[in-house]
């Protein structure tokens, strides 16, 4: 794995201003992040922005894929592992994006059907119902997998809604469509870098100024053509890099997948590494890149 250290060997290089996008910044590592993460310097990043596999909820096909635990506790030691890597290459005044989002308990099925809209969910297995826990259970996920971390040593900032006002309707009649997940700040020290002034809500009324931004983000999903997975949306990591990094600086996005932390890094000018254990994966993230969108 010598030859990834490349990818930071110019670190002392003069900052990149912002400059024509067609520059790109971005560069993916095809690998299981339980070993790529590994060989990379400590303190090389300035922020992490990433989405990690939902667990349970889709099948990306790849042996070594974290999601299919078959016990939610092996899920969260799995990514706590993994983040526990991440918290080393961050810089120390470095920050950590993580979105994820919630399921329920499978009561009692063992596989999910193919749905010809979100093709990605189709399953072959499905997780049992965690211990202590019913059928139709909300489980929780992104809060017990928040604890942990914060229980692993990083600093739980906050939690922000990224609610989503055009989310797929479901057909339940017994509790509301749920239209939001989770994005949970957490940083390696108590003292961090973090730029609110990049990120304020404009304000609506031309006589009041701008406030700095609230926890509740109104942002539709945005699909990309040919994934068939949850891509997340420009504008949601838009938010994160620029509060979190200066131009120039490194971020990292250890769950690649289409390459969304990528494309963004290019228009605000920093420099993206991206870790992706399917090469197919991959490879619609590299065309992404050139396609700058
Ligand atoms: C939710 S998707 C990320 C989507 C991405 N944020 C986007 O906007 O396209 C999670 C990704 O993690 C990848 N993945 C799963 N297990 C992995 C592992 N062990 N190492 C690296 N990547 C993995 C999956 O292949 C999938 O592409």
């Amino acid at each position: 794995m010598s030859h990834l250290l490349e990818l930071f060997e110019e670190s002392d290089a003069p900052r990149p201003e912002i400059r024509d996008a067609s520059h790109n910044l971005a560069d993916i590592v095809v690998g299981d992040v339980r070993t790529v993460l590994q060989s990379f310097p400590d303190e090389t990043f300035r922020t992490c922005v990433t989405s990690p596999p939902y667990w349970g909820l889709r099948d990306y096909g790849t042996e070594g894929q974290i999601g299919a635990e078959k016990d939610i506790r092996d899920y969260i030691k799995d990514l706590v592992a993994v983040f526990r890597e991440v918290r080393r290459v961050l810089t120390h005044d470095g920050t950590f994006w993580l979105n994820v989002g919630d399921s329920y308990t499978s009561g009692g099925r063992t596989w999910r059907d193919v749905d010809a809209k979100n093709k990605g969910r189709g399953m072959s297995y499905r997780a049992d119902t965690p211990e202590g826990l019913k059928p139709k259970d909300l489980i929780g996920v992104p809060w017990r997998l928040a604890l942990a971390l914060q229980e692993d040593g990083w600093y739980l900032r906050t939690d922000i809604i990224w609610n989503k006002p055009n989310c797929q309707p479901e057909s339940v009649k017994d509790r509301p469509t749920r239209s939001h997940e989770y994005v949970f700040l957490l940083t390696k020290s108590e003292k961090y870098f973090y730029d609110h002034s990049a990120i304020l809500e404009p304000a609506i009324d031309p006589k009041q100024k701008a406030k700095n931004r609230r926890t509740v983000w109104n942002i539709n999903t945005e699909p990309y053509p040919g994934s068939h997975f949850a891509v997340y949306p420009r504008q949601l990591v838009r938010l994160c890099v620029q509060a979190g990094s200066q131009p120039g600086d490194r971020v990292l996005d250890p769950f690649f997948g289409s390459g969304t932390t990528g494309v963004v890094c290019n228009e605000l000018a920093r420099r993206c590494t991206g870790v992706e254990l399917n090469a197919d994966y991959a490879e619609l993230a590299r065309e992404r890149l050139l396609k700058r969108r």
